[in-house]
């Protein structure tokens, strides 16, 4: 980071201290909220929380949580209730000395860094055998998918996004929000010669509103166009996702944002699948009545770039809907945790 780019910054930074009680600034920085106020009274964790917050979200799992994995996300949760949406697209937005800068200062983002390099690195390195799949989770809905004979990505939005390319064979985008895809990425991806599947980039891979199937390599795609909310008709893709006969058929269905458990169909019994926790959708029906997946990942926690008061669901929102599940294999992944899956 340049001594400009930092006086500036802080300068950006003591502005919007300042500034947290003008109302009218949300209405003057449009999409913005410059105003967004921080949780009173959180303190950002130390170095040495932060830390062994970090190594304990690493070495503890979602399919056991403990009360040292609760302590960890309780440390995390301060750090992402003190970082405001406006702050986190600089942070994205930023080059690597500026977001060395701003991961020194908050610990939320050393942690995405961290989880991101740690992701990347097992990704390069597993090797998945006959009858297996592994899936990572990258940030919100995001997750790298590994079977026996290729990679894919689902729903990456991640600022070191682009070092993915090379490791995937396709992307999937399950819809048209910021949160599930960056422009960056998809054209990186497609540019790389890889087959990028939207519903809403015209390519030759497009989803119409009726549904598409696909096939890439051994991997066979079904997809629907299901809704967002009231409004948002017809604007989510799901896809069902059979990884292929060496994979044993392991089945994912990764349903982005959909809100309407009886517009969910899938063809094959679920071994993956992955709803958001939060946008109406009844996932306790669709786990225990209608769809009856072997295990789920319940996603689409800490989007920072969703103001602190506003769709940023915590780490205790996610387990209490794990709870409300009353289902063992209902689990709450964390970023860059690691799912081998074997038949
Ligand atoms: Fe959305
Ligand atoms: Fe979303």
């Amino acid at each position: 980071m340049n001594g400009d780019y930092q006086t500036a910054l802080l300068s950006r930074r003591r502005f919007l201290q300042a500034a947290v009680s003008i109302p009218c600034l949300t209405v003057l920085s449009g999409t913005v909220n410059w105003a967004e106020e921080v949780r009173a009274g959180v303190v950002e964790p130390t170095a040495e929380e932060a830390e062994a917050a970090i190594a304990a979200m690493i070495a503890t799992s979602a399919s056991n949580v403990t009360p040292e994995r609760l302590a960890a996300c309780e440390t995390l949760q301060r750090s992402v209730d003190r970082l405001r949406a406006a702050e986190f697209g600089e942070y994205f937005r930023s080059n690597a000395d500026e977001a060395r800068k701003w991961e020194e200062e908050r610990a939320i983002l050393r942690y995405l860094n961290a989880s991101f390099e740690k992701a990347i690195g097992e990704i390069k390195e597993t090797t998945v055998p006959e009858g297996s799949v592994v899936l990572w989770h990258i940030y919100n809905m995001g997750y790298v998918v590994k079977t026996p004979t290729q990679a894919f990505a689902i729903d990456i939005k991640h600022r070191r996004a682009a070092e993915l390319v090379p490791l995937i064979d396709f992307l999937l985008v399950t819809h048209k929000h910021g949160d599930h895809y960056t422009d960056a990425f998809c054209n990186a991806v497609a540019e790389a010669g890889k087959p990028v599947v939207t519903n809403f980039i015209d390519n030759e891979w497009k989803t119409p509103e009726e549904g598409r199937e696909y096939v890439f390599g051994d991997c066979a795609i079904k997809t629907r166009l299901v809704d967002h909310n009231a409004r948002l008709v017809k604007f989510v893709t799901t896809y069902e996702i059979d990884c292929g006969p060496k994979s044993g058929n392991f089945v994912i269905f990764h349903v982005g944002d959909a809100c309407n458990v009886n517009q969910l169909k899938a063809e094959a019994p679920i071994d993956a699948f992955i709803p958001h926790l939060a946008v109406g959708l009844d996932v306790p029906k669709a786990v225990n009545e209608t769809l009856k997946p072997k295990s789920t990942l319940l996603s689409h926690i800490l989007e920072l770039g969703h103001a602190i008061d506003q769709w940023r669901w915590s780490y205790a929102y996610g387990y209490d809907a794990c709870k409300k599940c009353a289902n063992d294999s209902v689990i709450l992944p964390v970023w860059s945790e690691k799912f081998t899956y074997s038949r």
